[in-house]
């Protein structure tokens, strides 16, 4: 073994030994996401960056320039991460579509990853990334930070605890009161089904993620409609809906009515985002007031009061999978359940029939 190779292996074997080591880390992809996972990595004072990497120069100066007290490398070509021994674990925050590619190369190479929702847009790149997650001895986590978020970790507990009995319907929306700027700096993608997966896959893959934690199952098959009302070819080419309305049902035979939309007028009652949990002994809203309901109508308590969160929660927790070995709270299971959701959700409305979530051949 050479010196290099000694050096590099014996630092990614202290990082996961020793928690006031640094890891050495790289990111892949510092638009709007990255640049936030950028300025939460650089938070933490047992990360260390080592290479950022970016398709477009301007946007790979600016991070370097706000991580330069690492000093770290810079390169246009996300392979070259891949070949950097000592770097021990990978961000990835690209379109989506590149996700699967990205994790699974990484993984391959050793690295522990942290990937951003959705972990895959298509079943069958999520069945590799699946294979390459459980086959590698290292920490996959899913950017799905909702289940770092101490409010909604407290609700769902109490509501596994039983304090709505039964779980019996969930009605959940994520309504947008715009759409995505049609000349932003996202538009090389996300007008494009199979770069985004829409916004079901791309945004409310968060939202179908906690309706499955709180159900504490994924669905057993779907169905549900699609189309664009308001924006039909805006912009020019775009392939995405900006409506859908779809039915799950559970093995348990709860249902799931889920909506999502772009055209939310601000204020509109009943806001934008919620999930409703309606259960034998009372029911909840999740995501917006929090508050408590007996079954017949009485407001009882806030079920878990509004707290002051950690923007960086998260990303402590994979370090701490890392270097503590704790569960991460969104692993490749998780991740991969969340992406499916949506997958199947999309599914049933481009093929216009009920569909079984075995039917998608992936095995979570
Ligand atoms: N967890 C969350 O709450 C959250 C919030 C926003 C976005 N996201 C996710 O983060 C991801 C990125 O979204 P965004 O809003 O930052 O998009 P963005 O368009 O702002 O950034 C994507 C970046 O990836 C770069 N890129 C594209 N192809 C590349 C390649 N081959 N090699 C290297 N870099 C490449 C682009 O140049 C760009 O800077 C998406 O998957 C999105 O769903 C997650």
């Amino acid at each position: 073994m050479n010196r290099r190779l000694f050096l590099a292996t014996g630092s990614s074997l202290l990082a996961q030994t020793n928690p006031n080591s640094q890891v050495s880390t790289a990111i892949i992809g510092v638009g709007n996401r990255g640049s936030f996972l950028l300025s939460s990595i650089l938070n933490q004072t047992n990360a260390r960056m080592a290479m950022i990497c970016d398709n477009k120069p301007d946007r790979l100066d600016k991070a370097a320039t706000s991580a330069a007290k690492f000093n770290p490398a810079t390169t246009t070509d996300w392979r070259k991460i891949l070949d950097r021994k000592d770097i021990d674990a990978v961000f990835i925050a690209t379109p989506p579509y590149l996700h699967a590619e990205m994790a699974i190369a990484a993984l391959k190479a050793g690295k522990h990853v942290y990937c951003e929702k959705p972990i895959a847009t298509t079943a069958a790149d999520l069945r590799e990334l699946l294979a390459a997650a459980k086959a590698s001895k290292r920490v996959f986590q899913s950017g799905q930070q909702l289940r770092s978020m101490i409010q909604l970790r407290s609700a769902v507990q109490q509501i596994h605890d039983g304090i709505i009995g039964d779980v019996l319907f969930v009605k959940a929306q994520r309504h947008a009161t715009a759409d995505l700027d049609h000349n932003g700096p996202s538009n090389d993608w996300y007008f494009n089904y199979a770069k985004s997966g829409g916004y079901l896959v791309e945004q409310s893959v968060h939202n179908l993620d906690a309706c499955n934690w709180v159900i504490g199952q994924h669905p057993s098959r779907a169905a549900g409609f699609g189309g664009i009302q308001l924006h039909k070819n805006e912009p020019t080419g775009r392939d995405i809906y900006d409506n859908q309305s779809i039915t799950y049902e559970y093995p348990n035979g709860v249902k799931l009515s889920f909506t999502q939309l772009v055209f939310h007028p601000r204020n509109m009652p009943a806001g934008n985002q919620y999930i409703h949990v309606y259960g034998s002994k009372g029911s909840v809203e999740l995501m917006s007031t929090y508050n408590l309901y007996s079954s017949d109508g009485k407001q009882l308590s806030v079920l878990s009061p509004k707290v002051q969160e950690d923007p960086d929660a998260h990303t402590t927790a994979f370090y701490d999978a890392i270097q503590k070995g704790t569960k991460s709270p969104s692993d490749v299971t998780v991740g991969a359940t969340a992406a499916l959701t949506a997958i199947l959700g999309n599914e049933v409305c481009r093929q216009g029939k009920v569909l079984r979530w075995d039917e998608l051949g992936v095995s979570i």
